[in-house]
This record gives structure tokens, sequence and C-alpha cells, in this order.
């Protein structure tokens, strides 16, 4: 496996690659990340050589996607360990550009993608989907992948993404080639993410809450439970079990992320960020139709 850090390289290395499939045209799946990996970009990875010939992923902490009282100093870094792992996994390609690489001095473009954006963590985290929705275009160009994988666990970001790929009529790659993987849990539930290595022992055995009660409002809301109600209750048993603040919980619309008040005709998602001992947590499941 090949890293590089400058865009010219990427570009040289790149060309090689394709040049290794049958008529120069050799295909290639991005898996986009921030580093600090675990078994859940993994598979992203395990799913990304099923799409293509070859994989390119890239790591970069994005700092126009954190607000200014964020983790981007804290962040996990670890571009070493990383590397050995994503080569391991069968890894062609990895991008790991540079700040000023990547936002050269005078950057001044922003992409912004309304609607989908909006409530969620985009109300309590502004300008985050800018910034994941500028940085994911340009990481589009720099790679002009055939595919690209994102987990599901960020589902509001895997909707802004799909959203500024057909808005922005993206060709490479086309947003039905934008492909979102389940995702990937502890044994006890909890979704992984880099961000859970931030949870003391005692908050990490507390954090099981949050998948557990989500399943418990869903079981509710699927037996014809009043949707407000089952939600309360969820926010309740978070904070009894330790959990300090519930940023949202809520049922949307699958595709548009619009809040329901009640399960309909349309796929629906429950979706919750929640703040335990200050590291904030989200996760995301589908709720089934009963009808
Ligand atoms: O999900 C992430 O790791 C990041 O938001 C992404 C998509 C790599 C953009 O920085």
């Amino acid at each position: 496996m090949q890293t590089v850090k400058a865009l010219q390289m990427l570009r040289t290395a790149l060309a090689q690659l394709r040049a290794e499939g049958e008529a120069g045209g050799a295909t290639i799946a991005l898996v986009p990340t921030m580093g600090a990996l675990h078994e859940g970009h993994l598979t992203l990875v395990r799913r990304a050589r099923e799409e293509a010939d070859h994989v390119v992923a890239s790591i970069f902490v994005n700092p126009k996607q954190f607000g200014p009282n964020e983790d981007l100093d804290a962040y996990p870094r670890q571009l070493a360990a990383d590397a050995a792992m994503l080569e391991a996994e069968g890894v062609a390609l990895l991008w790991a550009p540079t700040v000023d690489e990547m936002y050269p001095a005078g950057f001044a473009s922003n992409v912004s993608v309304a609607g989908v954006s909006e409530g969620l963590c985009g109300a309590a985290r502004p300008g985050h989907f800018d910034g994941v929705a500028t940085v994911v275009c340009k990481l589009f160009n720099q790679v002009q992948p055939d595919f690209a994988l994102f987990g599901e666990k960020d589902f509001q970001q895997l909707a802004v993404i799909r959203a500024m790929a057909r808005d922005l009529d993206l060709t490479r790659p086309h947003v039905d080639n934008i492909i979102g993987v389940p995702t990937v849990r502890e044994a006890d539930g909890l979704a992984m993410s880099s961000r859970n290595r931030y949870l003391s022992p005692d908050h990490r055995v507390a954090a099981a809450a949050l998948p557990r009660t989500m399943q418990e409002a869903i079981a509710a809301i699927e037996s014809g439970a009043e949707v407000a109600g089952a939600l309360d209750s969820l926010r309740v048993d978070l904070l009894a079990a330790g959990f300090s603040g519930v940023d949202y919980a809520a049922l949307a619309d699958s595709r548009s992320l619009a809040p329901l008040d009640a399960l309909g005709q349309t796929p629906a998602r429950l979706l919750v960020a929640a703040r335990i001992g200050g590291t904030r947590l989200i996760d995301n499941m589908a709720v089934n139709n009963a009808s």
C-alpha cells in the first residue's frame, strides 16, 4: 500500500491503479475517514473490496467540520497504526493530505446542502455539515472514485452526501454508487465510534443504555405506542442510566429526515444524540412500519 500526502502524487498513483484494469479501466472505491480506525471502518473497506478492483482510503481530520468548542485538537491521530490496519485489509492507496494541501492559502469555497442538513445534528452543530460536504466534495474530485462507502452510523451525514451528489450531478461517484454500510456494534450493542475511546470505564458500561433504550422505544412504536410518549420515555431512561443530556431523540423519514409524529407509509428511522461524561454519542436504527 502506498501512502501519499500531496495531490500531485495522488494523481500519479491513481493513474497507475486505473491502468491496471482491462483497457486501462480498473474501478476504484473510496473509503473516506478521519482515522482512529476501528472495526466499523474496516467493514467499509471489506465491502469496498467487493465493489471495486482497488480500494483507496483517505485519512483527514477535517477542521471545517469541527465547531469552536469541539474536539479537533483532542481528536485521536494515529496515522502509522491506521495505515498498518488498512494495508492488512488490502487497501491499495492511502490518501492522507495535510491541512495545507486540502485547504491551501486563499481557499474560500463552501458546499452547503440545505434541508436535510438542518435538523438533528445540524441544529446542534452549526456549520458541521457544510464542513463535511465541502471536504467530501473535494475528496470525490481528488480521487474520482466509482464508488464511495460511508457508515450508516452517521445517517444524517450519509443523507447530506447523497443530496450533494444528486443536486450537483456528480458522476464520480454517481449518487447511486454512494453505498451506506450498516452500523457495526460492540457486543453490548453500542455503535462503534472513534469517540467511544473518550469514555471512562463506568461511562462505557452505562453507554450501552443508548442502543438498549432505542430498541425499547422502537418496540413500543412498532406495537402502536404514541411516538411522542415513546421518545419521552427514551429521554427519561437515558438520563436515569447516567447520560447528562439528550440533544435529540426523533423519529424521522429515512430519506428526507423530516420529523414524523407517527409511522406512515415511508421508511422511518429513530435517531438519537446524547451526552455522557462530556462525550456526545449518536445512533440510529430503522423502525418498521407495522402495515
Ligand atoms: O465520517 C467521517 O469520518 C467524516 O465525517 C468524513 C466523511 C470522512 C468527512 O470528513
